[in-house]
C-alpha cells in the first residue's frame, strides 16, 4: 500500500496491524493554515515502522482531535487508520476509565481509582470501535498488535470477530497485584478481554507474574507456567494464550547520531551557560504526572539547599514537566503543588544571578531533548511506580562520552536492566538526598565504569530487538507452544521431585 489512500480505496487488508489509543503522528500547520502530518517522536513507532513497511502495515488510532472523521491516510510508509472519539468519548473513555480508573489503579493507587459505571460503558463501546477498526483493516491470518492500558477489551473482541488473526497485546505500564486489581469491579471483563490475545506482553516479570495470579485467583483458570489454559462458554479447553515479560526499550542508535552531532554539543555547552555555568547541572524530564515523584525530587534537592549540602549557583536543577492529561483533576491538582513548591523553593534560595530550579512547563522537540541530557551531571527519575520509564535510557544513549551519573528509582521496569545506576528509594528522602550528593560527587572513573554498562545494555537491547523478539514469540505455532507446555511439566515434576528427596526424612 504505497500510494496515498483516500475515500475511493477498497476495504484494506493488511498483513500487519498495529492498534493504539493514538496514531505516531501529530497535526502541524503551516504559516498559510494548511494542516499536514509529522511522525511523532517516539521509540514504538521507529521500531514498528520497518515491520510496516515490509510487511503491509497499518496503524489503528486516534488522531487526538475530538468530532472529526478523517478518512485513511499514508504518512512515512505507514497507512494511518483513523478511529474518531467525540467529546463525550474523550470525557468517559480516556480521561475518565483510562486515566481517572485504570491508570492510577494500574500504578500501585497513588491516588485513588475512581469507578463510574458510564465511563466503563464508554471504555466497552470504544473499545469495539477500535476491534471494528482493526478487523475491517486485517488481512486473512494477519498479525493485530492491540497497544496497552486503554484498549485491554480489544484482544477478545478482535477474537470473536476474526478467529483467524495472530492477537499480540502489549501493556506498557505496570500490572497491579492482585489485591489492588480485584478493586475493579469489571475485574473479570478486563481479565477476559486480555485473554483473547495469544500473547500478553508485560514490562517487568513482576507484571506478568500479577496477570497470571489475577487470572487464576478471579477467573478460576489453569495456569501452568506462563500458560494459561482458556476455555469456551461451556467449560470446554479452547485455546492457550501466554504471558511474558518483554522490556520495552529505545531507539539507541538514533540517539547515539543526535549525540555524536556537533550541533547538539554546542546546544548542550549553550544550555550549561545559560544556566550561569554552574558546576552541576542536575535535570529531571517527566510528563507532569503524579506517578513520576516529582514533589519527592523538589523535597530532597530543596532541603540539600536548606542543609547547605547544595548551594545555588553551584548547582542549579532543571525540571521539565510537559503538559499531560491537563482536564483530568488530580493533574490540575498536581500542576498547582508543584508550581507552588518550585515557586517557594526559588523564593527563598534564588540570588539576582542564579536560579536553584528551572521549571519548564513544556514539550521541546527531540533533538534539544538529547542536547538537555547531554548538558546534565546527574539525571533523577524518582517515579514512584512506572511500567518502564524512556527518559532512564534515553540519558544514558545520550552520554556517548560515559559521563553523567543517572539516579534511578527502584520502582522502574528500567530499575530492572540499569543495575549500575545509582539506584533509590524515593519514598526514603534522606536516602534520596545521600544518593543525589552520592552520584554528584562520583569519581570520573566510577561514573564512567557505570556508564558505559549501562550503554552496553541498551545498544544491544533496543527498541527493535523488542519488537522482534516479541513478534517472534507471537508468531510461534501450536507445536512450539505445546512443546513449551511440555518442557513447563517436565522441570515442575523434576523440582516437584527434587524438593521431595531433599524434604527432611
Ligand atoms: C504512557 C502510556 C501511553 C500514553 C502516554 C502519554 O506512556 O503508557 O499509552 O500514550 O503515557 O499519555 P497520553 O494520555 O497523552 O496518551
Amino acid at each position: 500500500m504505497s500510494a496515498p489512500l483516500d475515500s475511493k480505496t477498497p476495504a484494506a487488508a493488511y498483513d500487519f496491524v498495529v492498534v493504539a489509543n493514538r496514531l505516531p503522528v501529530n497535526r502541524v500547520s503551516d504559516d498559510d493554515g494548511a494542516t499536514s502530518w509529522q511522525r511523532a517522536p517516539g521509540g514504538l513507532v521507529t521500531a514498528l515502522a520497518p515491520v510496516m513497511e515490509s510487511a503491509d502495515g497499518a496503524w489503528v488510532g486516534w488522531a487526538g482531535a475530538t468530532d472529526e472523521e478523517l478518512e485513511p491516510f499514508e504518512n512515512g510508509g505507514i497507512s494511518m487508520v483513523p478511529v474518531p472519539l467525540t467529546e463525550s468519548d474523550v470525557n468517559l473513555y480516556y480521561e475518565g476509565f483510562s486515566n481517572s480508573t485504570l491508570w492510577p489503579l494500574y500504578h500501585d493507587v497513588i491516588v485513588a481509582p475512581e469507578y463510574h459505571r458510564t465511563w466503563w460503558d464508554s471504555y466497552r463501546k470504544v473499545n469495539q470501535r477500535f476491534a471494528d477498526a482493526a478487523a475491517a483493516a486485517a488481512a486473512e491470518g494477519a498479525t493485530v498488535w492491540v497497544q496497552d492500558y486503554q484498549l485491554q477489551l480489544v484482544p477478545k473482541m478482535l477474537r470473536e470477530a476474526r478467529p483467524d488473526l495472530k492477537i499480540g497485546f502489549f501493556n506498557h505500564i505496570p500490572f497491579p497485584s492482585v489485591d489492588l486489581f480485584a478493586q475493579l469491579p469489571w475485574r473479570k471483563r478486563v481479565l477476559e478481554g486480555l485473554l483473547g490475545a495469544d500473547l500478553i506482553g508485560f514490562q517487568r516479570p513482576g507484571d506478568a507474574a500479577n496477570f497470571l495470579r489475577s487470572v487464576r485467583r478471579i477467573l478460576g483458570v489453569t495456569v501452568r507456567g506462563q500458560q494459561v489454559h482458556v476455555q469456551d462458554a461451556d467449560g470446554n479447553p479452547e485455546r492457550i494464550a501466554r504471558a511474558e515479560a518483554h522490556p520495552i526499550s529505545i531507539d539507541t542508535e538514533s540517539i547515539t547520531r543526535l549525540a555524536n552531532d556537533p550541533k547538539t554539543q554546542e546546544r548542550a555547552k549553550e544550555i550549561r551557560r545559560g544556566l550561569g555555568n554552574p558546576d552541576v547541572v542536575v535535570l529531571g524530564v517527566d510528563r507532569l504526572d503524579y506517578t513520576k515523584g516529582i514533589r519527592h525530587r523538589l523535597k530532597a534537592f530543596s532541603e540539600l539547599l536548606d542543609d547547605g549540602r547544595l548551594e545555588v549557583g553551584g548547582a542549579t536543577l532543571v525540571q521539565i514537566a510537559s503538559p499531560s492529561r491537563e482536564r483530568v483533576g488530580e493533574y490540575m491538582k498536581l500542576r498547582d503543588e508543584i508550581e507552588l513548591t518550585v515557586g517557594r523553593i526559588n523564593g527563598e534560595h534564588d540570588t539576582v544571578a542564579h536560579t536553584a530550579v528551572r521549571y519548564l512547563h513544556h514539550s521541546y522537540p527531540f533533538e534539544e531533548m538529547v542536547a538537555l541530557f547531554q548538558a546534565a551531571d546527574v539525571m533523577l527519575v524518582t517515579a514512584l511506580r512506572d511500567g518502564m520509564n524512556l527518559v532512564a535510557k534515553e540519558y544514558i544513549a545520550a552520554h556517548t562520552d560515559n559521563k553523567g551519573a543517572l539516579v534511578l528509582s527502584e520502582f522502574t521496569g528500567a530499575a530492572d536492566q540499569l543495575k549500575h545506576a545509582y539506584q533509590v528509594n524515593p519514598h526514603d528522602i534522606a536516602d534520596l538526598k545521600d544518593t543525589i550528593v552520592e552520584a554528584i560527587n562520583a569519581p570520573d572513573a566510577e561514573a564512567s565504569r557505570r556508564m558505559r554498562i549501562m550503554r552496553r545494555q541498551i545498544v544491544t537491547n533496543d527498541v527493535a530487538r523488542w519488537s522482534r523478539k516479541f513478534l517472534e514469540s507471537l508468531a510461534k505455532s501450536d507445536a512450539d507452544i505445546s512443546a513449551d507446555a511440555r518442557h513447563t511439566a517436565d522441570k515442575e515434576r523434576a523440582d516437584h521431585d527434587a524438593a521431595d528427596r531433599n524434604r527432611p526424612q
